[in-house]
């Protein structure tokens, strides 16, 4: 999960990693206010979960708290690389004597952590890392040992950054490093990193990704989530403990294991195409309990999709055996009555099948079709959704 910049600063503040003050406003009306209260010149920046907002003319430096309204009333609203903006931070503008570059990332290649640091900070990074990468250091972190205060150090001074500043930015370093291990981050940047004239060191920017596995050990980060840009279909699987992708056909998708639904996405995909091009709608796992409940819930959301035309049931019967999933998928369309619309092509194979396949067949729903294999199966409901569409 990737952090808006000023809930990135709020978990820096929480581990005392210096940053100027400031508040997220809504309105023009609110920038101005928080401007007016922080009484100082400020910066006006876009809240959008991508890079170059500087560039794109979405961080904008205010001297009055007039000018912050006027700057907020062009931000708000404005389109920075596909993403409207919906509010902007308002935070206290710091003089800047130099702007530098550090970042904690998992390096996957190498099978370790990796700290990168720059004198060279700022918004041509990008630049930098591309014409010259010497500028740009690149030490390995090792996940037993951390970076302690000495190691921090030594990133900073691989990085360039000069002598008289080394002590204040090991100190920041380590924090930002306290930050990813104990927030349990993937990505954690600041860039600028910034010497203020008087050799203070503040982090201006931040760029920090969570890892959703970790999630268990942090209730607070539930807070953080985007609900406005968060997909309804998956915020209610979710709620719901589906593992759920909605995607941008119209033959639904329920299958037990990962494994199984992936390729059931491209048999469809592969099937669709003798009928009009029709696509897998989502990604749906309902794991290895298939009782009526789950498959009801699954069901439900895959349903709410107006693009689904058809459903296909694949589940291969394990210890979860096929008639479990049979009485699951007669109880489900039980549950949800009318709300079960669209025809269900249904597999099963597996342990207990026969017993499984009896249960469809005395049940004899009219929305049901079963079928014997997954290639004919595919078919079906390709063949099904092109039909409705
Ligand atoms: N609080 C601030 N005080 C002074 N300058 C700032 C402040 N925040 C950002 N800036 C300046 O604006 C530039 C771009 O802002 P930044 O937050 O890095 O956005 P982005 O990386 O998306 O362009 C920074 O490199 C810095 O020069
Ligand atoms: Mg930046």
């Amino acid at each position: 999960m990737d952090l808006f910049e000023y809930q990135a600063k709020d978990l820096f503040a929480k581990h005392g990693v210096p940053t100027t003050p400031g508040r997220v406003a809504e309105t023009p009306a609110q920038a101005q206010a928080i401007a007016t209260e922080i009484g100082k010149p400020v910066m006006v920046k876009a809240q959008v979960k991508v890079g170059g907002r500087g560039k794109a003319g979405g961080v904008k430096f205010a001297a009055t708290p007039a000018d912050a309204l006027e700057h907020a009333t062009n931000i708000i609203g404005m389109d920075i690389k596909g993403h409207v903006v919906p509010n902007v931070l308002v935070a206290e503008a710091s003089d800047i004597a130099a702007e530098y570059y550090i970042s904690f990332l998992l390096d996957r290649t190498n099978r370790t952590y990796l700290a990168m640091c720059s004198v060279e900070g700022g918004v041509e990074i990008e630049v930098t890392a591309v014409e010259n990468p010497d500028a740009l250091a690149r030490v390995p972190v090792d996940a037993v040992k951390g970076v302690d205060l000495a190691l921090a150090r030594s990133i900073a001074e691989q990085g360039g950054l000069p002598a008289e500043v080394l002590d204040a930015a090991a100190e920041t370093i380590q924090k930002l490093w306290v930050v990813f291990t104990s927030e349990d981050a993937t990505l954690v940047e600041v860039n600028p990193l910034v010497r203020t004239p008087d050799g203070r060191i503040l982090a201006l920017d931040g760029k920090v990704t969570l890892d959703e596995n970790a999630a268990f050990r942090h209730p607070d980060h539930e807070a953080l989530q985007d609900a406005a840009s968060a997909d309804p279909l998956e915020a209610k699987a979710k709620e719901n403990d589906l593992n759920y992708v909605k995607l941008d056909g119209e033959v639904g998708i329920i299958g037990n294991g990962a494994g199984l639904v992936m390729s059931t996405l491209d048999v469809v995909a592969y099937a669709g195409e003798k009928h009009g091009g029709v696509k897998p709608a989502n990604f749906l796992d309902i794991g290895g309990g298939a009782s009526a409940a789950v498959m009801a819930a699954g069901l439900d959301v895959i349903l709410g999709d107006s693009q689904v035309k058809s459903v296909f049931v694949n589940v291969f019967g394990g210890i979860t055996a096929c008639d479990a999933v049979a009485n699951g998928i007669v109880g489900a369309l039980k549950t949800l009555g009318d709300a079960a619309s669209k025809p269900l092509v249904v597999r099963l194979d597996g342990n207990n099948v026969e017993e499984g396949r009896a249960i469809l067949a005395a049940a004899a729903h009219p929305l049901v079709t079963v079928v014997a294999t997954m290639d004919e199966a595919a078919d079906k409901a390709a063949e099904l959704a092109a039909a409705a569409k």
